[in-house]
Parts: C-alpha cells; sequence; structure tokens
C-alpha cells in the first residue's frame, strides 16, 4: 500500500460515498421544498455507480491509505439492496471503519440486516426532541419518537457506540443543544452539535444563523458540568467534551468557527461517481467516465489527491464572502 499525500502533505484517510441523491426529509437548511420541489429531477438510475463500481472504487482508495468509509446519500437506506453493497464494502481488505450516516426513517427495519452484512456503526442525523421544531425542520411531518425508537434498534443489533448528529440553527432550534444533551446523557449514545454551514446553494446561509461551538458548550455547561477530553484520533472532525458525572460525553463540529482543514484527510464520491476532495468544492473528477472508458482508476485518484490544495472553511474564515459555487450538501453528502 501506497499513502497519498496532497499539496499541503495531508494523507488520504476517510473516503465519503454518496450513494444516492435522494431523500424522503427536506431539512429546510438541506433539501429546501422551493428548490427540491415535485419537479426536482434527482439523477437517472443509469447515471448512479454500481455497487461493484462502488466497490472496486473503494479498493483503489484502500490501495492508497483510507482505512475508514462512509456511506452517505441524500439518504442511503433509500438506496435499493444496500445492505448487499455494505456486505460488499465490508470485504475489502483494509476497511477499518464501515460506517453510515442516516435520518434512521428506515434503520428500524434495516438495522439486522446492515449489522449482519458487516456494518460497524451508524450515525443519526436529528436536530431537535420536540415534534414541532423536527417537524418544521425536516418539513414532511417526520416525528421523533420513530427516529428514538430506531436509535434503540440499531444499537440493539450491534451498531452502537451510535453518533447523533444536529445541525443547531438560531432562532430555530437553539433550544434542542440542552434538550438533546439531557436525553442523551447516560445512554451511551453520543449527541455531537453541528455549526450550521454555508455548505450547497439552496439553504440561505447567513453568519447570524451560526451558533457557535463555544455558545453551544456553554449552554450545556451551564446545566451538566463539561471538560474537554482529548481526540480518538489525529484529525477528529469533532471536538470532545466529558459530563463531569461520567455520564458520557458530547460533541462540538466547529466547521465555521474553528476549521479543521489542516487535518482533512476526506475524499468524497458523488453518488453518480464524481470525486471531490472538499466538501465545499464546485466540481470534481468523473471516476465513473474513467471506469466505464476502462481507465486507470488508480493513477486518477493518484493525480487528483496529489493536486489537491482545499482548505474552504479555513480561507472563508477570513474572508466571509463566497468564494466558489459549490455543490449542494445531499448530493455530496455531508
Ligand atoms: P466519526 O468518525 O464518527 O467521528 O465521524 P465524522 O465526524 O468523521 O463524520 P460525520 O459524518 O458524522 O460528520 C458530521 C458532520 O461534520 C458532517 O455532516 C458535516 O456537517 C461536518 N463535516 C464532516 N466532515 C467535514 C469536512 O471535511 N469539512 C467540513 N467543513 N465539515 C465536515
Ligand atoms: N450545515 C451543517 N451540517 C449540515 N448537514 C446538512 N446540511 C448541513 C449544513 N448546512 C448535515 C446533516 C447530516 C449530514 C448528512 O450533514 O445534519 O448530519
Ligand atoms: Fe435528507 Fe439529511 Fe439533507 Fe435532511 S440533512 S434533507 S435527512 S440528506
Ligand atoms: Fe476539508 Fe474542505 Fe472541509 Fe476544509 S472545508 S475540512 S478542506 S472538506
Amino acid at each position: 500500500m501506497t499513502v497519498a499525500t496532497d499539496l499541503f502533505d495531508r494523507q488520504l484517510r476517510d473516503l465519503r460515498v454518496s450513494v444516492t441523491d435522494r431523500c424522503n426529509f427536506r431539512c429546510t437548511y438541506c433539501m429546501p421544498k422551493e428548490v427540491f420541489g415535485p419537479g426536482y429531477e434527482f439523477l437517472p438510475r443509469d447515471q448512479l455507480l454500481t455497487f461493484e463500481e462502488i466497490t472496486s472504487v473503494v479498493g483503489h482508495f484502500v490501495a492508497r491509505g483510507v482505512k475508514k468509509v462512509r456511506i452517505t446519500g441524500g439518504e442511503p437506506l433509500l438506496r435499493k439492496g444496500i445492505e448487499d453493497l455494505i456486505g460488499l464494502i465490508a470485504n475489502v481488505d483494509g476497511v477499518e471503519d464501515l460506517t453510515l450516516t442516516t435520518n434512521a426513517s428506515l434503520l428500524a427495519r434495516k438495522s439486522r440486516a446492515l449489522a449482519d452484512a458487516g456494518l460497524d456503526r451508524v450515525t443519526v442525523s436529528l436536530d431537535a426532541m420536540d415534534d414541532e421544531t423536527f417537524q418544521r425542520m425536516n418539513d414532511v411531518g417526520f416525528p421523533v419518537a420513530t427516529v428514538l425508537e430506531a436509535i434503540d434498534i440499531a444499537a440493539e443489533a450491534g451498531l452502537g457506540p451510535i453518533k447523533v448528529n444536529a445541525v443547531i440553527k438560531r432562532e430555530v432550534n437553539e433550544h434542542a443543544v440542552v434538550d438533546m444533551a439531557r436525553h442523551f446523557r447516560g445512554t451511551g449514545h453520543i449527541v455531537r452539535f453541528i455549526e450550521y454551514m454555508d455548505v450547497g446553494n439552496s439553504n440561505g446561509w447567513r453568519l447570524d444563523d451560526v451558533v457557535s461551538a463555544d455558545q453551544i458548550l456553554e449552554s450545556i455547561n451551564a446545566e451538566f458540568a463539561l471538560e474537554a477530553i482529548p481526540p480518538n484520533y489525529p484529525g477528529e472532525v469533532a471536538n470532545r467534551f466529558r459530563y463531569l458525572d461520567g455520564e458520557g460525553e458530547v460533541g462540538v463540529i466547529a466547521s465555521v468557527t474553528k476549521p479543521f482543514c489542516g487535518s482533512c484527510t476526506r475524499a468524497r464520491i458523488s453518488a453518480e461517481g464524481t470525486m471531490y476532495t472538499c466538501l465545499f468544492a464546485s466540481s470534481g473528477t468523473s471516476l465513473r467516465d474513467v471506469i466505464r472508458s476502462g481507465g486507470d482508476l488508480g493513477a486518477t485518484i493518484d493525480e487528483v489527491w496529489g493536486k489537491r490544495d482545499d482548505r474552504y472553511s479555513e480561507i472563508r474564515s477570513s474572508n466571509t464572502a463566497r468564494l466558489s459555487v459549490p455543490v449542494e450538501m445531499s448530493y455530496i453528502g455531508g
């Protein structure tokens, strides 16, 4: 195995694979209905990478240093036969951590098959503990109780410890911070609060809408005392904190106020097989074209990663103006 490094000497370690651009939620910060309405054209089936193609791509990335693979969407559990894909990827030698990010709407019925196929764990997106707020945010009337039930079922199936990701938006779900901390303390599940990002073109992002990680931690700490703990591995996206009373930990992902581009080891593949070297990239390289024309996939990946100089979040911090027109979060998978 050779470890690929980019122009800033960052190694290629994590691969995030989107398996569909569709989602059954319409979270207002990600797929607002005004943009993703009934007339929206999602990718046609034949444009998606097949399971065999995805597995081959994963193999080439693992040969270049990738150890963690995360399956994303859209909503990845909407992809038919997803457990078969998990089985194929789990069998690739060198994949040490195989995970999936889901809105949990289909997780209760899929947990067993996913765990049996070799999925190590899941991360669940949930933005509030009260139905009024959660339903206003998912915008399809999906209830909190179904997500909570799915989290328990997934944990029973062995897909834990489960991480629960909450995007916090000013005046929308700020109150969810303490609600969620309180609910998940002592359960063994780990809540991570994410600063609302200016990703995509649809969500009308404003800096005023961001609740900073420091503010989030302050409101939890006022209720349940916290202390910082070291990362699980170098370059971990979330900053970790433990409850002083031993009831577990929380994380904050400060992509806006404390960007972490310097240790960013992530490559992303869209559902149609385009490789992006940054969440905020406006263009990528089609690995699907390389595969389907019989080209050299490994050499293409080496070339793209070798030229990588992305550090969008760091640059944006010093200059809040838009630098490029990024792809949508639901397309690139977060
Ligand atoms: P673990 O391995 O479980 O710790 O997962 P993770 O923290 O690598 O990934 P997860 O997918 O849970 O990331 C949570 C959120 O952090 C994403 O949905 C994004 O909002 C944000 N995030 C993750 N990676 C990046 C990144 O490379 N850049 C930026 N700006 N944000 C990121
Ligand atoms: N800012 C931060 N996180 C976001 N996500 C989607 N859109 C945004 C945004 N604008 C997160 C979701 C989910 C993951 C796929 O991406 O909450 O956890
Ligand atoms: Fe779907 Fe996740 Fe986007 Fe919500 S944040 S619309 S659940 S992909
Ligand atoms: Fe990595 Fe781009 Fe996110 Fe920076 S903004 S951490 S380079 S994905």
